[in-house]
């Protein structure tokens, strides 16, 4: 049987990993920038996640949602109190598509409406609704076009504000860092009248939190630099360091009901103690706050590339915009620097998303390697 081959694959095999490097089958050793797409929040295999999994694998892997969990009642505790979000409740699943399709739905429930705002260069998923609700034609199939999505420029509040009085407008959706679309966001002026127009119109504001949450930002969450209370919050990729887990946070204004959503995998015995240790490992090791600091090293290493455009995102989100396409030179970083790095949907753009526990000495590395490239 072949696979359906839909990935264009980089010719490396990974066959191990360890916080901020990955080894492949030659024994080569790769600098890890990219986190396979914003995933590795705590460092490949940090002996805490690493332990956490194995103990909880020894006792019991999964039983479904029918039953008692005290994993996701501590988790849930353990989130409201680490990301500062109280009195939310939690909904968990298994990837990002999945949280943000949840949050949708529960929008159109809550609101009994069905249009969705989304903005230009936005990335929610690939299934149903978020696909629908991401700006890019090419992946969304004519079962999906069916859905009521409305793009709109980032930032343009007047346009929102004129969409929300024609249409029966259920949610709006908003990465707060663009991730997949280049790292444009917007300003507090803009989040904050959002927030204001989703209360005068019955809407559900949801932040896409899939790619920018757990820390990544230097915050927990990205919205939170802009001081504003989202009524739903999908997470994913960093929550669980790789193993497959996502969620909604959803604000006491929406009410749960029995049989309202539901899940077979999400929130099982592993999928909660990967989330435990990733957060106990933020915690423990300051991870925000290192972030914060190899953010502003990393900016100002960058001030010393001749060609570079613009530095864009927050924290270790990062995008490096050129005035030429990178593809060629993302590869040359690869092949003969041993480094990964991350595309975007603007071709001149490099994504830098490492670990949070990188270091100085690896983001020199990297500036080497880059001015030697250029
Ligand atoms: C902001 C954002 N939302 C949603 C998703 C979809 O997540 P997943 O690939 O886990 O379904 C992504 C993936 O890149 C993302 O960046």
């Amino acid at each position: 049987m072949s696979l359906f081959d839909v990935y264009p694959l980089y010719n490396v095999t990974p066959v191990k990993a360890k916080d901020v490097f990955v080894y492949d089958d030659k024994g080569a050793q790769y600098l890890d920038l990219y986190g396979g797409h914003a995933v590795i929040s705590i460092g490949h295999s940090h002996p805490v996640y690493v332990n956490a999994l194995t103990n909880q694998l020894q006792k019991i892997g999964f039983y479904s949602n029918a039953v008692q969990n005290p994993l996701q009642t501590k988790l849930a505790d353990r989130l409201e109190a680490f990301s500062g979000c109280k009195n939310y409740d939690l909904f968990m699943c298994s990837s990002g598509a999945e949280a943000n399709e949840n949050a949708l739905k529960l929008a159109s429930f809550h609101t009994n409406k069905s249009t969705v705002i989304a903005f230009e260069n936005s990335f929610h998923g690939r299934t149903s609704a978020c696909v629908a609700a991401t700006d890019n034609p090419k992946i969304v199939a004519p079962i999906n076009a069916q859905q009521q999505v409305r793009f709109l420029p980032l930032g343009d509040l007047d346009l929102v504000e004129i969409t929300l009085k024609s249409e029966p407008v259920c949610a709006i959706i908003i990465e707060c860092v663009q991730g997949v679309g280049g790292l444009d966001e917007s300003t507090t002026e803009f989040y904050k009248g959002l927030e204001l127009l989703c209360q005068r119109h019955n809407t559900v504001l949801i932040a896409d939190e899939v790619q920018s949450g757990f820390g990544r930002t230097g915050d927990f969450f990205a919205f939170q630099k802009h001081g504003i209370t989202p009524h739903i919050i999908s997470m994913a990729k960093g929550m669980g360091n790789g193993f497959p887990v996502g969620g909604i946070l959803i604000h006491p204004s929406i009410k749960a009901s029995h049989g309202l959503l539901g899940t077979t995998f999400g929130g099982n015995h592993l999928a909660s103690t990967a989330t435990l240790a990733v957060l106990e490992v933020l915690e423990s090791e300051n991870l925000m706050q290192n972030a914060r600091e190899m953010s502003a090293y990393f900016i100002e290493k960058a001030k010393s590339i001749p060609k570079l455009k613009k530095l864009k995102g927050r924290g270790l989100m990062l995008g490096l915009e050129f005035d030429f396409p990178v593809a060629t030179l993302r590869k040359k970083l690869l092949f003969d620097c041993f480094l990964f790095t991350g595309s975007s949907k603007n071709p001149n753009l490099i994504r830098i998303l490492p670990p949070l526990t990188i270091k100085k000495e690896h983001i020199d590395l990297f500036f080497k390697a880059l001015a030697e490239k250029l």
